[in-house]
């Protein structure tokens, strides 16, 4: 049995933000960071929810928000007698909110006979997780650094509003970083072993919108047409795999992220074409054999418009147009470029295979992986 649900309210395009003026009479409470409050974003949505019966900021989140931040923000709902959560920010504040609306929840249903449920309101300023409407939020152990993903329904956002004025400030390398991630989740979840034919249309369209909308958003972030489709991308990819998962590719970012604090979406993109290619199987499509990944990859290849007469030549097409992208937005293609020593790295290789073989992700991969599969890949991304 397959199954399809979306339970987050989606508002998108120009203006979007003004939804927040219907929020009337209620005590809100806006999670983001520093940066949010320093260059005036923050102070964009505290206009727009003025409304409200009191309004307070919590700007203390941090990239990969580890769990002693998360238990910083429950107290603070409780302090504010929160009604609406307001998250302001990239993956990282999204996620922080949500473990904290969500623990909250945990925390008050074992205290009190009926809770009340705070409303989570998303509102992403990167084109990159699609955190605002997943039922995953990504937190970091304090003690062993580990990411632990929280998986669960509820932790979906009530709605997310999509506006590209919130994205336009993001610089290049954030850009393309995040851009790289949208991408990865459209293609993790289009091959996904649960995917169905709901999770394929979302991650067809959004794959289709993020290789023609991510140069332009790379090349000028002021262009608010292509902000826009690229918003959509992240959200529809995030549905997407919000719905079958992802795979082995996030299993070994996660675990890069985690070790060598590379940044989310570099790290996925790092891994991207030796997982496609691995999970192609290219030995055992030239004996005419090709898995049915290999035939997604080369749907895709022609969905975003490369030549694709057969498999073989549809995923060395995709694969190619990917390392393509990468070079454009000059990202590095190894993690000697992303400033790891060698030493680094292979003195942490069983841990990243560890880590890469226990990820929650890694099950969902079309092929199966052997340590010696991840290690291969890893060899690829040395140098
Ligand atoms: N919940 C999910 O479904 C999901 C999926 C993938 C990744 N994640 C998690 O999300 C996190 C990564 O999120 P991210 O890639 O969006 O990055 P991020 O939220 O960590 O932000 C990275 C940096 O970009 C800055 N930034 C954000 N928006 C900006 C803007 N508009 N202008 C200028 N600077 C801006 C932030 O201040 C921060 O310094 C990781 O913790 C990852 O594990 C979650
Ligand atoms: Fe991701």
């Amino acid at each position: 049995m397959k199954r399809f649900k979306l339970s987050t309210e989606v508002l998108f395009s120009e203006d979007a933000i003004d939804a927040l003026l219907e929020f009337k009479d209620v005590n809100a409470v806006l999670i983001t960071d520093k940066f949010m409050v320093d260059s005036g974003m923050a102070d964009m949505i505290l206009k727009k929810l003025r409304n409200c019966k009191s309004i307070s900021v919590f700007d203390e989140v941090i990239p990969d928000p580890p769990m002693s931040l998360i238990e910083r923000g429950i107290a603070f709902l409780q302090d504010k007698d929160c009604d609406i959560v307001v998250a302001l920010g990239g993956g990282s504040s999204i996620d922080a909110a949500k473990a904290i609306v969500y623990m909250n929840d945990k925390v008050k249903d074992a205290t009190e006979e009926a809770p009340k449920k705070i409303k989570l309101i998303a509102l992403p300023t990167t084109s990159g997780t699609g955190s605002e409407v997943t039922q995953f939020a990504v937190v970091t152990d304090t003690e062993t650094g580990k990411k632990i993903p929280l998986i669960d329904e509820s932790l979906m956002p009530d709605m997310a509003i999509l506006d590209p004025e919130l994205v336009k400030s993001a610089p290049p390398f954030i850009t393309a970083d995040t851009g790289m991630d949208v991408i990865t989740h459209a293609i993790e979840a289009y091959v996904a072993e649960t995917s169905s034919d709901c999770s394929d249309c979302l991650a067809e369209k959004a794959a289709e919108l993020a290789f023609e909308f991510l140069p332009r958003c790379y090349r000028n972030g002021y262009d608010i047409k292509a902000r826009d489709k690229m918003h959509r991308a992240s959200c529809l990819a995030g549905m997407s795999f919000s719905l079958v998962n992802l795979g082995l590719n996030h299993g070994i970012a996660h675990a890069l992220g985690a070790i060598f604090h590379i940044p989310h979406g570099r790290a996925n993109a790092l891994v991207l074409p030796h997982v496609i290619d691995f999970n192609a199987d290219m030995a055992r499509e030239a004996a005419k054999h090709s898995n049915d990944s290999a035939k997604k990859y080369q749907k895709l290849a022609r969905i975003i418009g490369l030549p694709a007469p057969t498999p073989k030549v549809g995923v060395s097409n995709l694969i190619a147009e990917i390392n393509r992208l990468m070079r454009y937005m000059d990202r590095p293609t190894t993690i000697t470029e992303c400033g790891i020593s060698l030493e680094e790295f292979e003195a942490n290789r069983e841990e990243i295979i560890n880590r890469a073989m226990a990820d929650a992700c890694t099950v969902a991969n079309p092929r199966k992986v052997t340590r010696d599969d991840i290690s291969k890949i890893l060899d690829c991304i040395a140098k």
